[in-house]
């Protein structure tokens, strides 16, 4: 039990189901991990056709400044409230008021914050499954010479038909819970070890097949020329909300990652590192993907189909199409497995935790009932496209399964959450508790950090959750 003397919040409060406490091996372990939770499908599917709709460059330059201001400092945080308590997110927040003698209330952050992610895998694993179900079609050459209005039916008709879409969302769940089975050291690490540099790899592949083509420049200008004539007001919104999500943020999952770092690592410089790694990547994945629709004579703002219609129109008129679809949702579900085992870890380290629940039975409780809650998403794509079970209030009409459990964590609980954590580690958590885990004494990044986290941080989260309810 060496991690409780490295750990000092064990100590205090070691639960007694005479379990050890694993840990990342290195500082690259967490950095690998943390930064496949934070580069998933919001990267390479959202981040592209979101900029596409905005109007490019003024939009990526907000974007940075909310990842600078808000979402580096949330990110930094969590880890410090995970790494504190050492334990699933409600646990670690409730060892922290307990040591520190704070209200038990904000207890919530980390349960609203696991509810979350129990939400978000429920859907983000059928999303994953459409990307699984199109490595398919694109090796099998369905995208050759199709017409827009084939590949338009080809989406649609996955969508339309739910036996197909359970199989593809039963085929990637089984995958994140083989990996998270199989533990944090033999599952996750050595998984993310042979996941993360293939992505790389991916990427930089089709970054260099888009270069080929005659368009890089215009889509490389599309990306990184702002113009502000192009930014409304709910671009900026919607630039905040993704800060948030693409850095896995308000959902327990950075402090579930930060209960297994090692006390000898700096989270702030990990933190900076993980949202420039994921800030590259998505920024790559505009480059892979903008000239290819500019030498198609495709459009740019597409929306949601950008990556499922209009790109495969794309690989269907270019040569190399087939393989390079295919490797390109390849990338799309590596990208997504390696978010995807980091939403289940939440629930399954807090399982886990219950006296008698083996890594292997939290796991298969966790993942059989995200899975089971998938089926909502599944339906709300068909059979039940017409269920709406908050129908009767006029905010939630018209919206399925699917769409409240997306509204309620980007726009509820994702914001609330990352809220309260700024305002605990800025004005609750304990001063020496705080500094310790900041780890680079109390100067000026210290300073400037607990300013950020005071003020900025949460009024700005403010004005988007106020925004989006209004
Ligand atoms: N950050 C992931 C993405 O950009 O796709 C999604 C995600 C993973 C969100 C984990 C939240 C989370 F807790």
């Amino acid at each position: 039990m060496t991690e409780l003397v490295q750990n000092p919040a064990l100590d205090a409060t070691a639960d007694n189901t005479g379990k050890d406490h694993p840990m990342w091996s290195s500082r690259m372990a967490f950095i690998l991990a943390a930064s496949g939770s934070a580069v998933g499908l919001g990267n390479i599917w959202k981040f592209p056709y979101i900029t596409g709709e905005n109007g490019g460059g003024a939009f990526v330059l907000v974007y940075l400044l909310c990842i600078a201001l808000i979402g580096i400092p949330i990110m930094i945080a969590e880890v410090m409230i995970g790494r504190r308590g050492g334990r699933s997110p409600i646990n670690s927040m409730r060892n922290l008021t307990r040591r520190d003698g704070l209200s038990n209330r904000w207890i919530w952050i980390g349960g609203m914050g696991m509810l979350a992610s129990i939400l978000i895998l429920s859907f983000y694993s059928v999303i994953g499954g459409w990307a699984l179900a199109y490595i398919g079609n694109s090796a099998n050459g369905l995208f050759v010479g199709a017409s827009t209005a084939a590949i338009g039916t080809m989406f649609s008709s996955l969508l339309a038909d739910p036996y197909t879409l359970l199989l593809w969302h039963s085929v990637f769940m089984l995958l994140v819970i083989l990996i998270v089975a199989r533990g944090l050291s033999s599952g996750m690490e050595r998984a993310i070890n042979i996941l993360m540099p293939l992505l790389f790899v991916l990427l930089l592949v089709m970054v260099g097949y888009a270069m080929s083509t005659n368009s890089f420049a215009e889509g490389f200008a599309f990306l990184f020329q702002p113009d502000f004539s192009k930014l409304t007001t709910a671009g900026v919104l919607t630039a905040l909300g993704h800060a948030f999500f693409t850095l896995s943020l308000g959902m327990g999952v950075m402090m579930a990652y930060g209960s297994y770092l090692p006390k000898q690592v700096s989270i702030v410089k990990t933190a900076v590192t993980v949202s420039v790694v994921d800030t590259l990547v998505a920024l790559l994945a505009g480059l892979a993907i903008f000239p290819l629709v500019f030498a198609n004579g495709l459009e740019a703002g597409a929306g949601p189909g950008l990556i499922f219609q209009t790109l495969p129109i794309a690989f269907g008129q270019m040569s190399g199409g087939i393989l390079f679809g295919s490797l390109f949702f390849i990338l799309l579900v590596v990208a997504a497995i390696t978010s995807a085992i980091s939403l289940l870890e939440p629930l399954v380290e807090w399982f886990e935790e219950q006296q008698g629940i083996s890594r292997l039975s939290a796991t298969l409780m966790g993942g059989i009932s995200i899975w089971a809650l998938g089926i909502l998403t599944i339906l709300s794509l068909n059979v039940w496209a017409d269920v709406h079970p908050l129908g009767m209030f006029e905010r939630f009409a018209g919206k399925t399964f699917f769409d409240l459990f997306d509204y309620a964590t980007a726009n509820l609980i994702m914001p609330l959450v990352g809220l309260a954590t700024a305002l605990f580690v800025g004005w609750f958590m304990a001063k020496p508790a705080a500094e310790n885990e900041f780890d680079m004494g109390n100067g000026l990044a210290y300073q400037s950090f607990m300013f950020v986290i005071r003020f900025i941080t949460p009024a700005a989260v403010l004005v988007v959750f106020i925004y989006n309810l209004s």
